[in-house]
């Protein structure tokens, strides 16, 4: 595990954008992985600014998100592919075809969830997975559990998340009360991992899951196993260890 110690949220955002940068302009028909809520903005604004200035070119990026809502439609202000399009894809000159995201109105989620794991599965290794991690060390939505859950599955978002996401609504009843999810070894199969977190509320979550035990009871502790993991933190997030 390689550890970025950044300043503040600006710096780790920049950090975080210079290793995805690197990525597209080594592999330009990379395949990143991709992450929403508050954390990742500040990358996704980085990358626009470095797209319009002509230093990177994303025609052909592919793109896999980590997770969305089950029943938010991709119109719905509040749903990831929504947040996709507005804070980022729809600034830069990716193909929407090449970018990819559960879908969270699919009529069948057992299909929908094998569906999703076909296409990470036929679209190789994921090159470079961003990701964010949850108030109680969640990534993706990989709540605490018993078990490491291999593929895409149907999660129910625990009560932490339920009040952590609730920002993002009008009120806590509109906060869906399920999610799909790129499971762990999705994670864990992707050749590099860039974990992003910022500020105090993060504090608790960067030392048990990068300075505790190996436990799905916080899911992001498993990178610690993997070979090219970089945790890019700012030091409010790393007050604590
Ligand atoms: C949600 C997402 C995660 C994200 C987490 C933290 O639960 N499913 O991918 O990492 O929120 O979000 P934020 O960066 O807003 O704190």
């Amino acid at each position: 595990m390689k550890i970025i110690r950044a300043k503040d949220y600006a710096n780790m955002s920049r950090q975080a954008a210079n290793i995805i940068s690197a990525q597209v302009i080594l592999k330009p028909d990379c395949v990143l992985g991709l992450a929403t809520g508050s954390s990742p903005i500040g990358i996704y604004e980085q990358l626009i600014k470095w797209y319009q200035k002509g230093d990177l070119d994303f025609r052909y990026v592919r793109t896999v998100n980590l997770d969305e809502y089950v029943g938010l439609d991709g119109g719905y202000a509040q749903s990831y592919a929504y947040y996709m399009r507005s804070h980022f894809f729809d600034h830069i000159n990716i193909d929407p075809a090449n970018t990819n995201i559960p879908c969270g109105t699919a009529p069948d989620g057992e299909a929908e969830c094998r569906r999703y794991d076909e296409l990470l599965h036929s679209l190789g290794t994921i090159d470079l997975q961003l990701l964010g991690i949850g108030p109680n060390g969640h990534i993706g939505f990989n709540e605490p559990d018993s078990c490491f859950t291999k593929g895409t599955h149907k999660v129910a978002l625990s009560e932490a998340t339920i009040r952590a996401n609730r920002r993002f609504f009008e009120q806590e009843e509109d906060v869906p009360r399920f999610a799909y999810t790129m499971g762990m070894c999705d994670i864990m199969n992707a050749e590099r991992v860039v974990l992003v977190a910022s500020g105090e509320a993060k504090a608790d979550a960067v030392k048990a899951a990068f300075f505790g035990p190996i436990t799905p009871l916080v899911s992001a502790s498993i990178l610690q196993l993997h070979p090219n993991f970089t945790l890019v933190a700012d030091e409010a997030a790393l007050s604590k260890v």
